[in-house]
């Protein structure tokens, strides 16, 4: 299927307009947009900050941006020129109701001048203590109320809370001024071109759901590794740990997809109440399960690619004897009738020797086998490896006979790659959402619920790992390896190991 997403007039709001994110990824992601002409001439940006600027000055700012981190890292005069003429900025301050009402007068303007037709998109880019206070501020200000034919809308950053009890403040609070609809809670993973093809595999093809459980399925195993650390976010990452930082969030969002009930619709609430229900099917982590089933792990100094890297402790911004989790393993199950009794493993850590997330869905060995062992002796069973990001793709692993007068079998690859399958740069994340949002599709946004069972699941493993914080052993892996031993030893006490990654 090919459906052409071209979006209608309007104007996108960046609060937080002098931060790394907006000019790394969000107005990069809008260049291109306009570039491939996904968005109309009747489009326009207004970036928000404290900082006093004219629009000139920030217009050459992101141009600067966009040269250095769009992906081609160029740019095209003519459509630089009609991205700059609907590029704006507005000096204010988050907490001055005045200065929503400028914003207000120039967004009537914007209207006026380049046909946007009152339709807006705010992009909440800011510090998330800021989160509540600005949708309140917009909401004062006549902003949050589309006018008659048009539409607003808002996108939060993550993090959305940092526990259970703030997600759901936070919620309450965005709901006095927004409906769900309006609410877009972005998760950067979603808009990963592999993440969103776990439901074409899936659902697109007829070989796959029929194996999809636990008649066929022995394990799944999510591995969520980056080789950076924590890349000068010390002070942030302090009140994170990776259990805030990617699992609540990130990896739960893939898991709900590669777990997921076939949904009626494509639409967004048909699938995002897919989600929902499979991960309201996680089983609880208890005390004793989070103790036998789960680890953390924080990286000592060691080295990346040969080059040597400080443990978390030396990092600015980081406690001497800080207990921060900078890995973390958890054995998720999902007590319902697909997968009842299936493990999944998930992991997430930093510093580890290279930059992979990858899902390994592990089938059940063959029922009986007629081969003997010496001819068996290299084979494991079926797996299926969906490389989420780098080396995009799915390879399939199965045993094949070695050519020759005496029988052995061995395993072999069967592989897809995106990069030579389909020639293409694949787009970034924000591209995608972006322009979802512009065009009203939430399918690839979270949902209210989710946030809030994705804080659910690990406030157990949070809280428990808070009161026996003192007992850690920190640092427990060396940077440049596969995280803590106990995280092997917890697969191989089931006769399972990790695999290649
Ligand atoms: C962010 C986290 O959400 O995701 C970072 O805050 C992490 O700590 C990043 O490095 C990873 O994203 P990606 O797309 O590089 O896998």
């Amino acid at each position: 299927m090919r459906a052409i997403r071209t979006a209608g007039p309007c104007t996108v709001v960046i609060f937080g307009a002098s931060g790394d994110l907006t000019k790394r990824k969000l107005v990069p992601a809008l260049y291109r947009l306009v570039q491939q002409q996904l968005v109309p001439a009747e489009f326009a940006i207004v970036g928000q900050a404290r900082t006093p600027m004219a629009d000139e000055a920030f217009r050459d700012r992101m141009k600067q941006a966009v040269a250095e981190f769009s992906e081609d890292r160029r740019v095209d005069a003519d459509v630089w020129r009609s991205f700059a003429q609907g590029l704006y900025y507005l000096p204010s301050d988050i907490g001055n109701a005045g200065d929503y009402r400028k914003l207000s007068d120039l967004l009537d303007r914007i209207d006026r001048e380049r046909g946007t037709a009152g339709n807006r998109l705010f992009y909440l880019s800011v510090a998330p203590r800021f989160y509540a206070e600005a949708v309140a501020q917009l909401g004062r200000a006549g902003l949050t109320r589309p006018k008659a034919g048009s539409w607003v809308r808002v996108i939060i950053e993550k993090p959305f809370g940092s526990d259970l009890a703030s997600a759901q403040r936070l919620n309450v609070d965005i709901h006095e001024w927004l409906d769900e609809s309006q609410i877009y809670r972005i998760d950067h993973y979603l808009g990963k071109e592999t993440v969103q093809n776990l439901l074409a595999l899936r659902f697109a093809n007829g070989i796959f759901e029929p194996l999809w459980n636990r008649q066929y399925i022995d394990h799944v195993r999510v591995t969520n590794a980056e080789s950076v650390g924590v890349e000068g976010r010390g002070g942030y990452y302090e009140t994170a740990g990776v259990m805030r930082d990617m699992i609540q969030n990130h990896v739960f969002q893939v898991v709900s997809l590669v777990a997921m009930e076939p949904p009626a619709h494509l639409d967004s609430e048909s699938v995002r109440d897919e989600k929902i229900k499979v991960m309201e099917s996680a089983r609880p982590f208890t005390v004793a399960r989070v103790d036998a089933e789960c680890v953390r792990g924080q990286y000592g100094s060691g080295s990346i690619l040969g080059k040597p890297v400080p443990g978390y402790r030396e990092e600015d911004g980081v406690a001497r004897d800080s207990t921060t989790e900078t890995f973390a393993l958890l054995t998720m199950y999902f007590d319902n009738w697909r997968w009842a009794g299936v493990p999944f493993y998930l992991r997430s850590g930093k510093r580890m020797p290279k930059r992979v997330t990858e899902i390994a869905i592990q089938f059940r060995a063959a029922p009986y086998q007629l081969f003997g062992a010496t001819v068996m002796g290299e084979v494991a069973p079926n797996q299926l490896v969906i490389r989420i990001q780098p080396d995009e793709g799915i390879t399939l692993r199965f045993a094949a006979k070695v050519p020759g007068q005496v029988t052995h079998i061995r395993d072999v690859n069967m592989d897809f790659r995106y990069g030579s399958s389909f020639g293409v740069q694949l787009a970034e994340a924000y591209e995608r959402l972006l322009l979802d949002c512009i065009l009203g599709d939430s399918t690839l946004y979270a949902r209210r619920d989710m946030t809030e069972r994705g804080w659910e699941i690990v406030m157990p493993i949070l809280e428990r790992w808070a009161q026996t914080k003192q007992d850690v052993q920190f640092p427990n892996y060396e940077a440049g390896t596969w995280g803590p031993q106990a995280a092997h030893d917890l697969l191989a006490a089931a006769g399972r190991n990790w695999g290649r990654a």
